[in-house]
């Protein structure tokens, strides 16, 4: 389940309401769908798809995305350093990131302006269990955790998939991502990918 932490406060946020609540002061989407009792996280790509089809098909439908498909990152995965390195400096998009976390971990840090109008930057750590929502145009990038494992459901809008733009000066360097829920155990790869 997500937590939060605002590094220039010293403060972390967890518990589903307060969570969802400091990320809906932020224009930042959050729900919690159900897992093992829906299919097995660890299925082939096409029965996870099939499974979500009801929620993929509101989103399409609310955020015009026309595709969806599940990223497999594993720490044996060919040429992950390079692929980590596209998603961790700061950018943005034009279409809204939608992520929902089948199995693993990791950290958006969101470069947002806060209800005050002051500049901020906060990490939202996800893991099973979670979709979030970052919105178009929102300055933001991603790291796994250590045990450099995520497996989730993307969806697009752009049928030539994931597209960032860089954000000249961005701030990304000065953050580490800081981890506290469950890590993945190796060994648990199931039937993915
Ligand atoms: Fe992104």
């Amino acid at each position: 389940m997500a937590t939060v932490t605002v590094p220039a406060e010293a403060r972390r946020i967890s518990g589903l309401e307060a969570v969802r609540a400091f990320l809906a002061d932020h224009g930042i989407h959050h729900e919690i769908w159900p897992l093992e009792d829906r299919v097995d996280p660890a299925a082939p790509a096409e029965r996870i798809l099939a499974a979500y089809a009801p929620e993929i098909d509101e989103l399409k439908a609310r955020g015009g995305f026309v595709t969806a498909d599940v990223i497999d990152v594993y720490p044996d995965t060919p040429n992950l350093d390079a692929m980590l390195a596209k998603f961790a400096k700061e950018h943005t998009h034009t279409e809204d990131e939608v992520r929902f976390i089948l199995q693993g971990r990791g950290v958006f840090h969101i470069h947002g302006t806060a209800p005050d109008g002051a500049d901020t930057v906060f990490a939202i750590e996800v893991g099973a269990g979670d979709l979030i929502s970052v919105p178009r145009d929102t300055k933001h990038w991603f790291d796994l955790c250590d045990d450099r494992r995520i497996r989730a459901i993307r969806l697009f809008q752009d049928t030539s998939g994931w597209t960032p733009h860089y954000v000249e000066g961005g701030v990304h360097e000065g953050y580490m991502p800081m981890c506290l829920g469950p890590a993945w155990v190796p060994g648990s790869r199931g039937a993915a990918p």
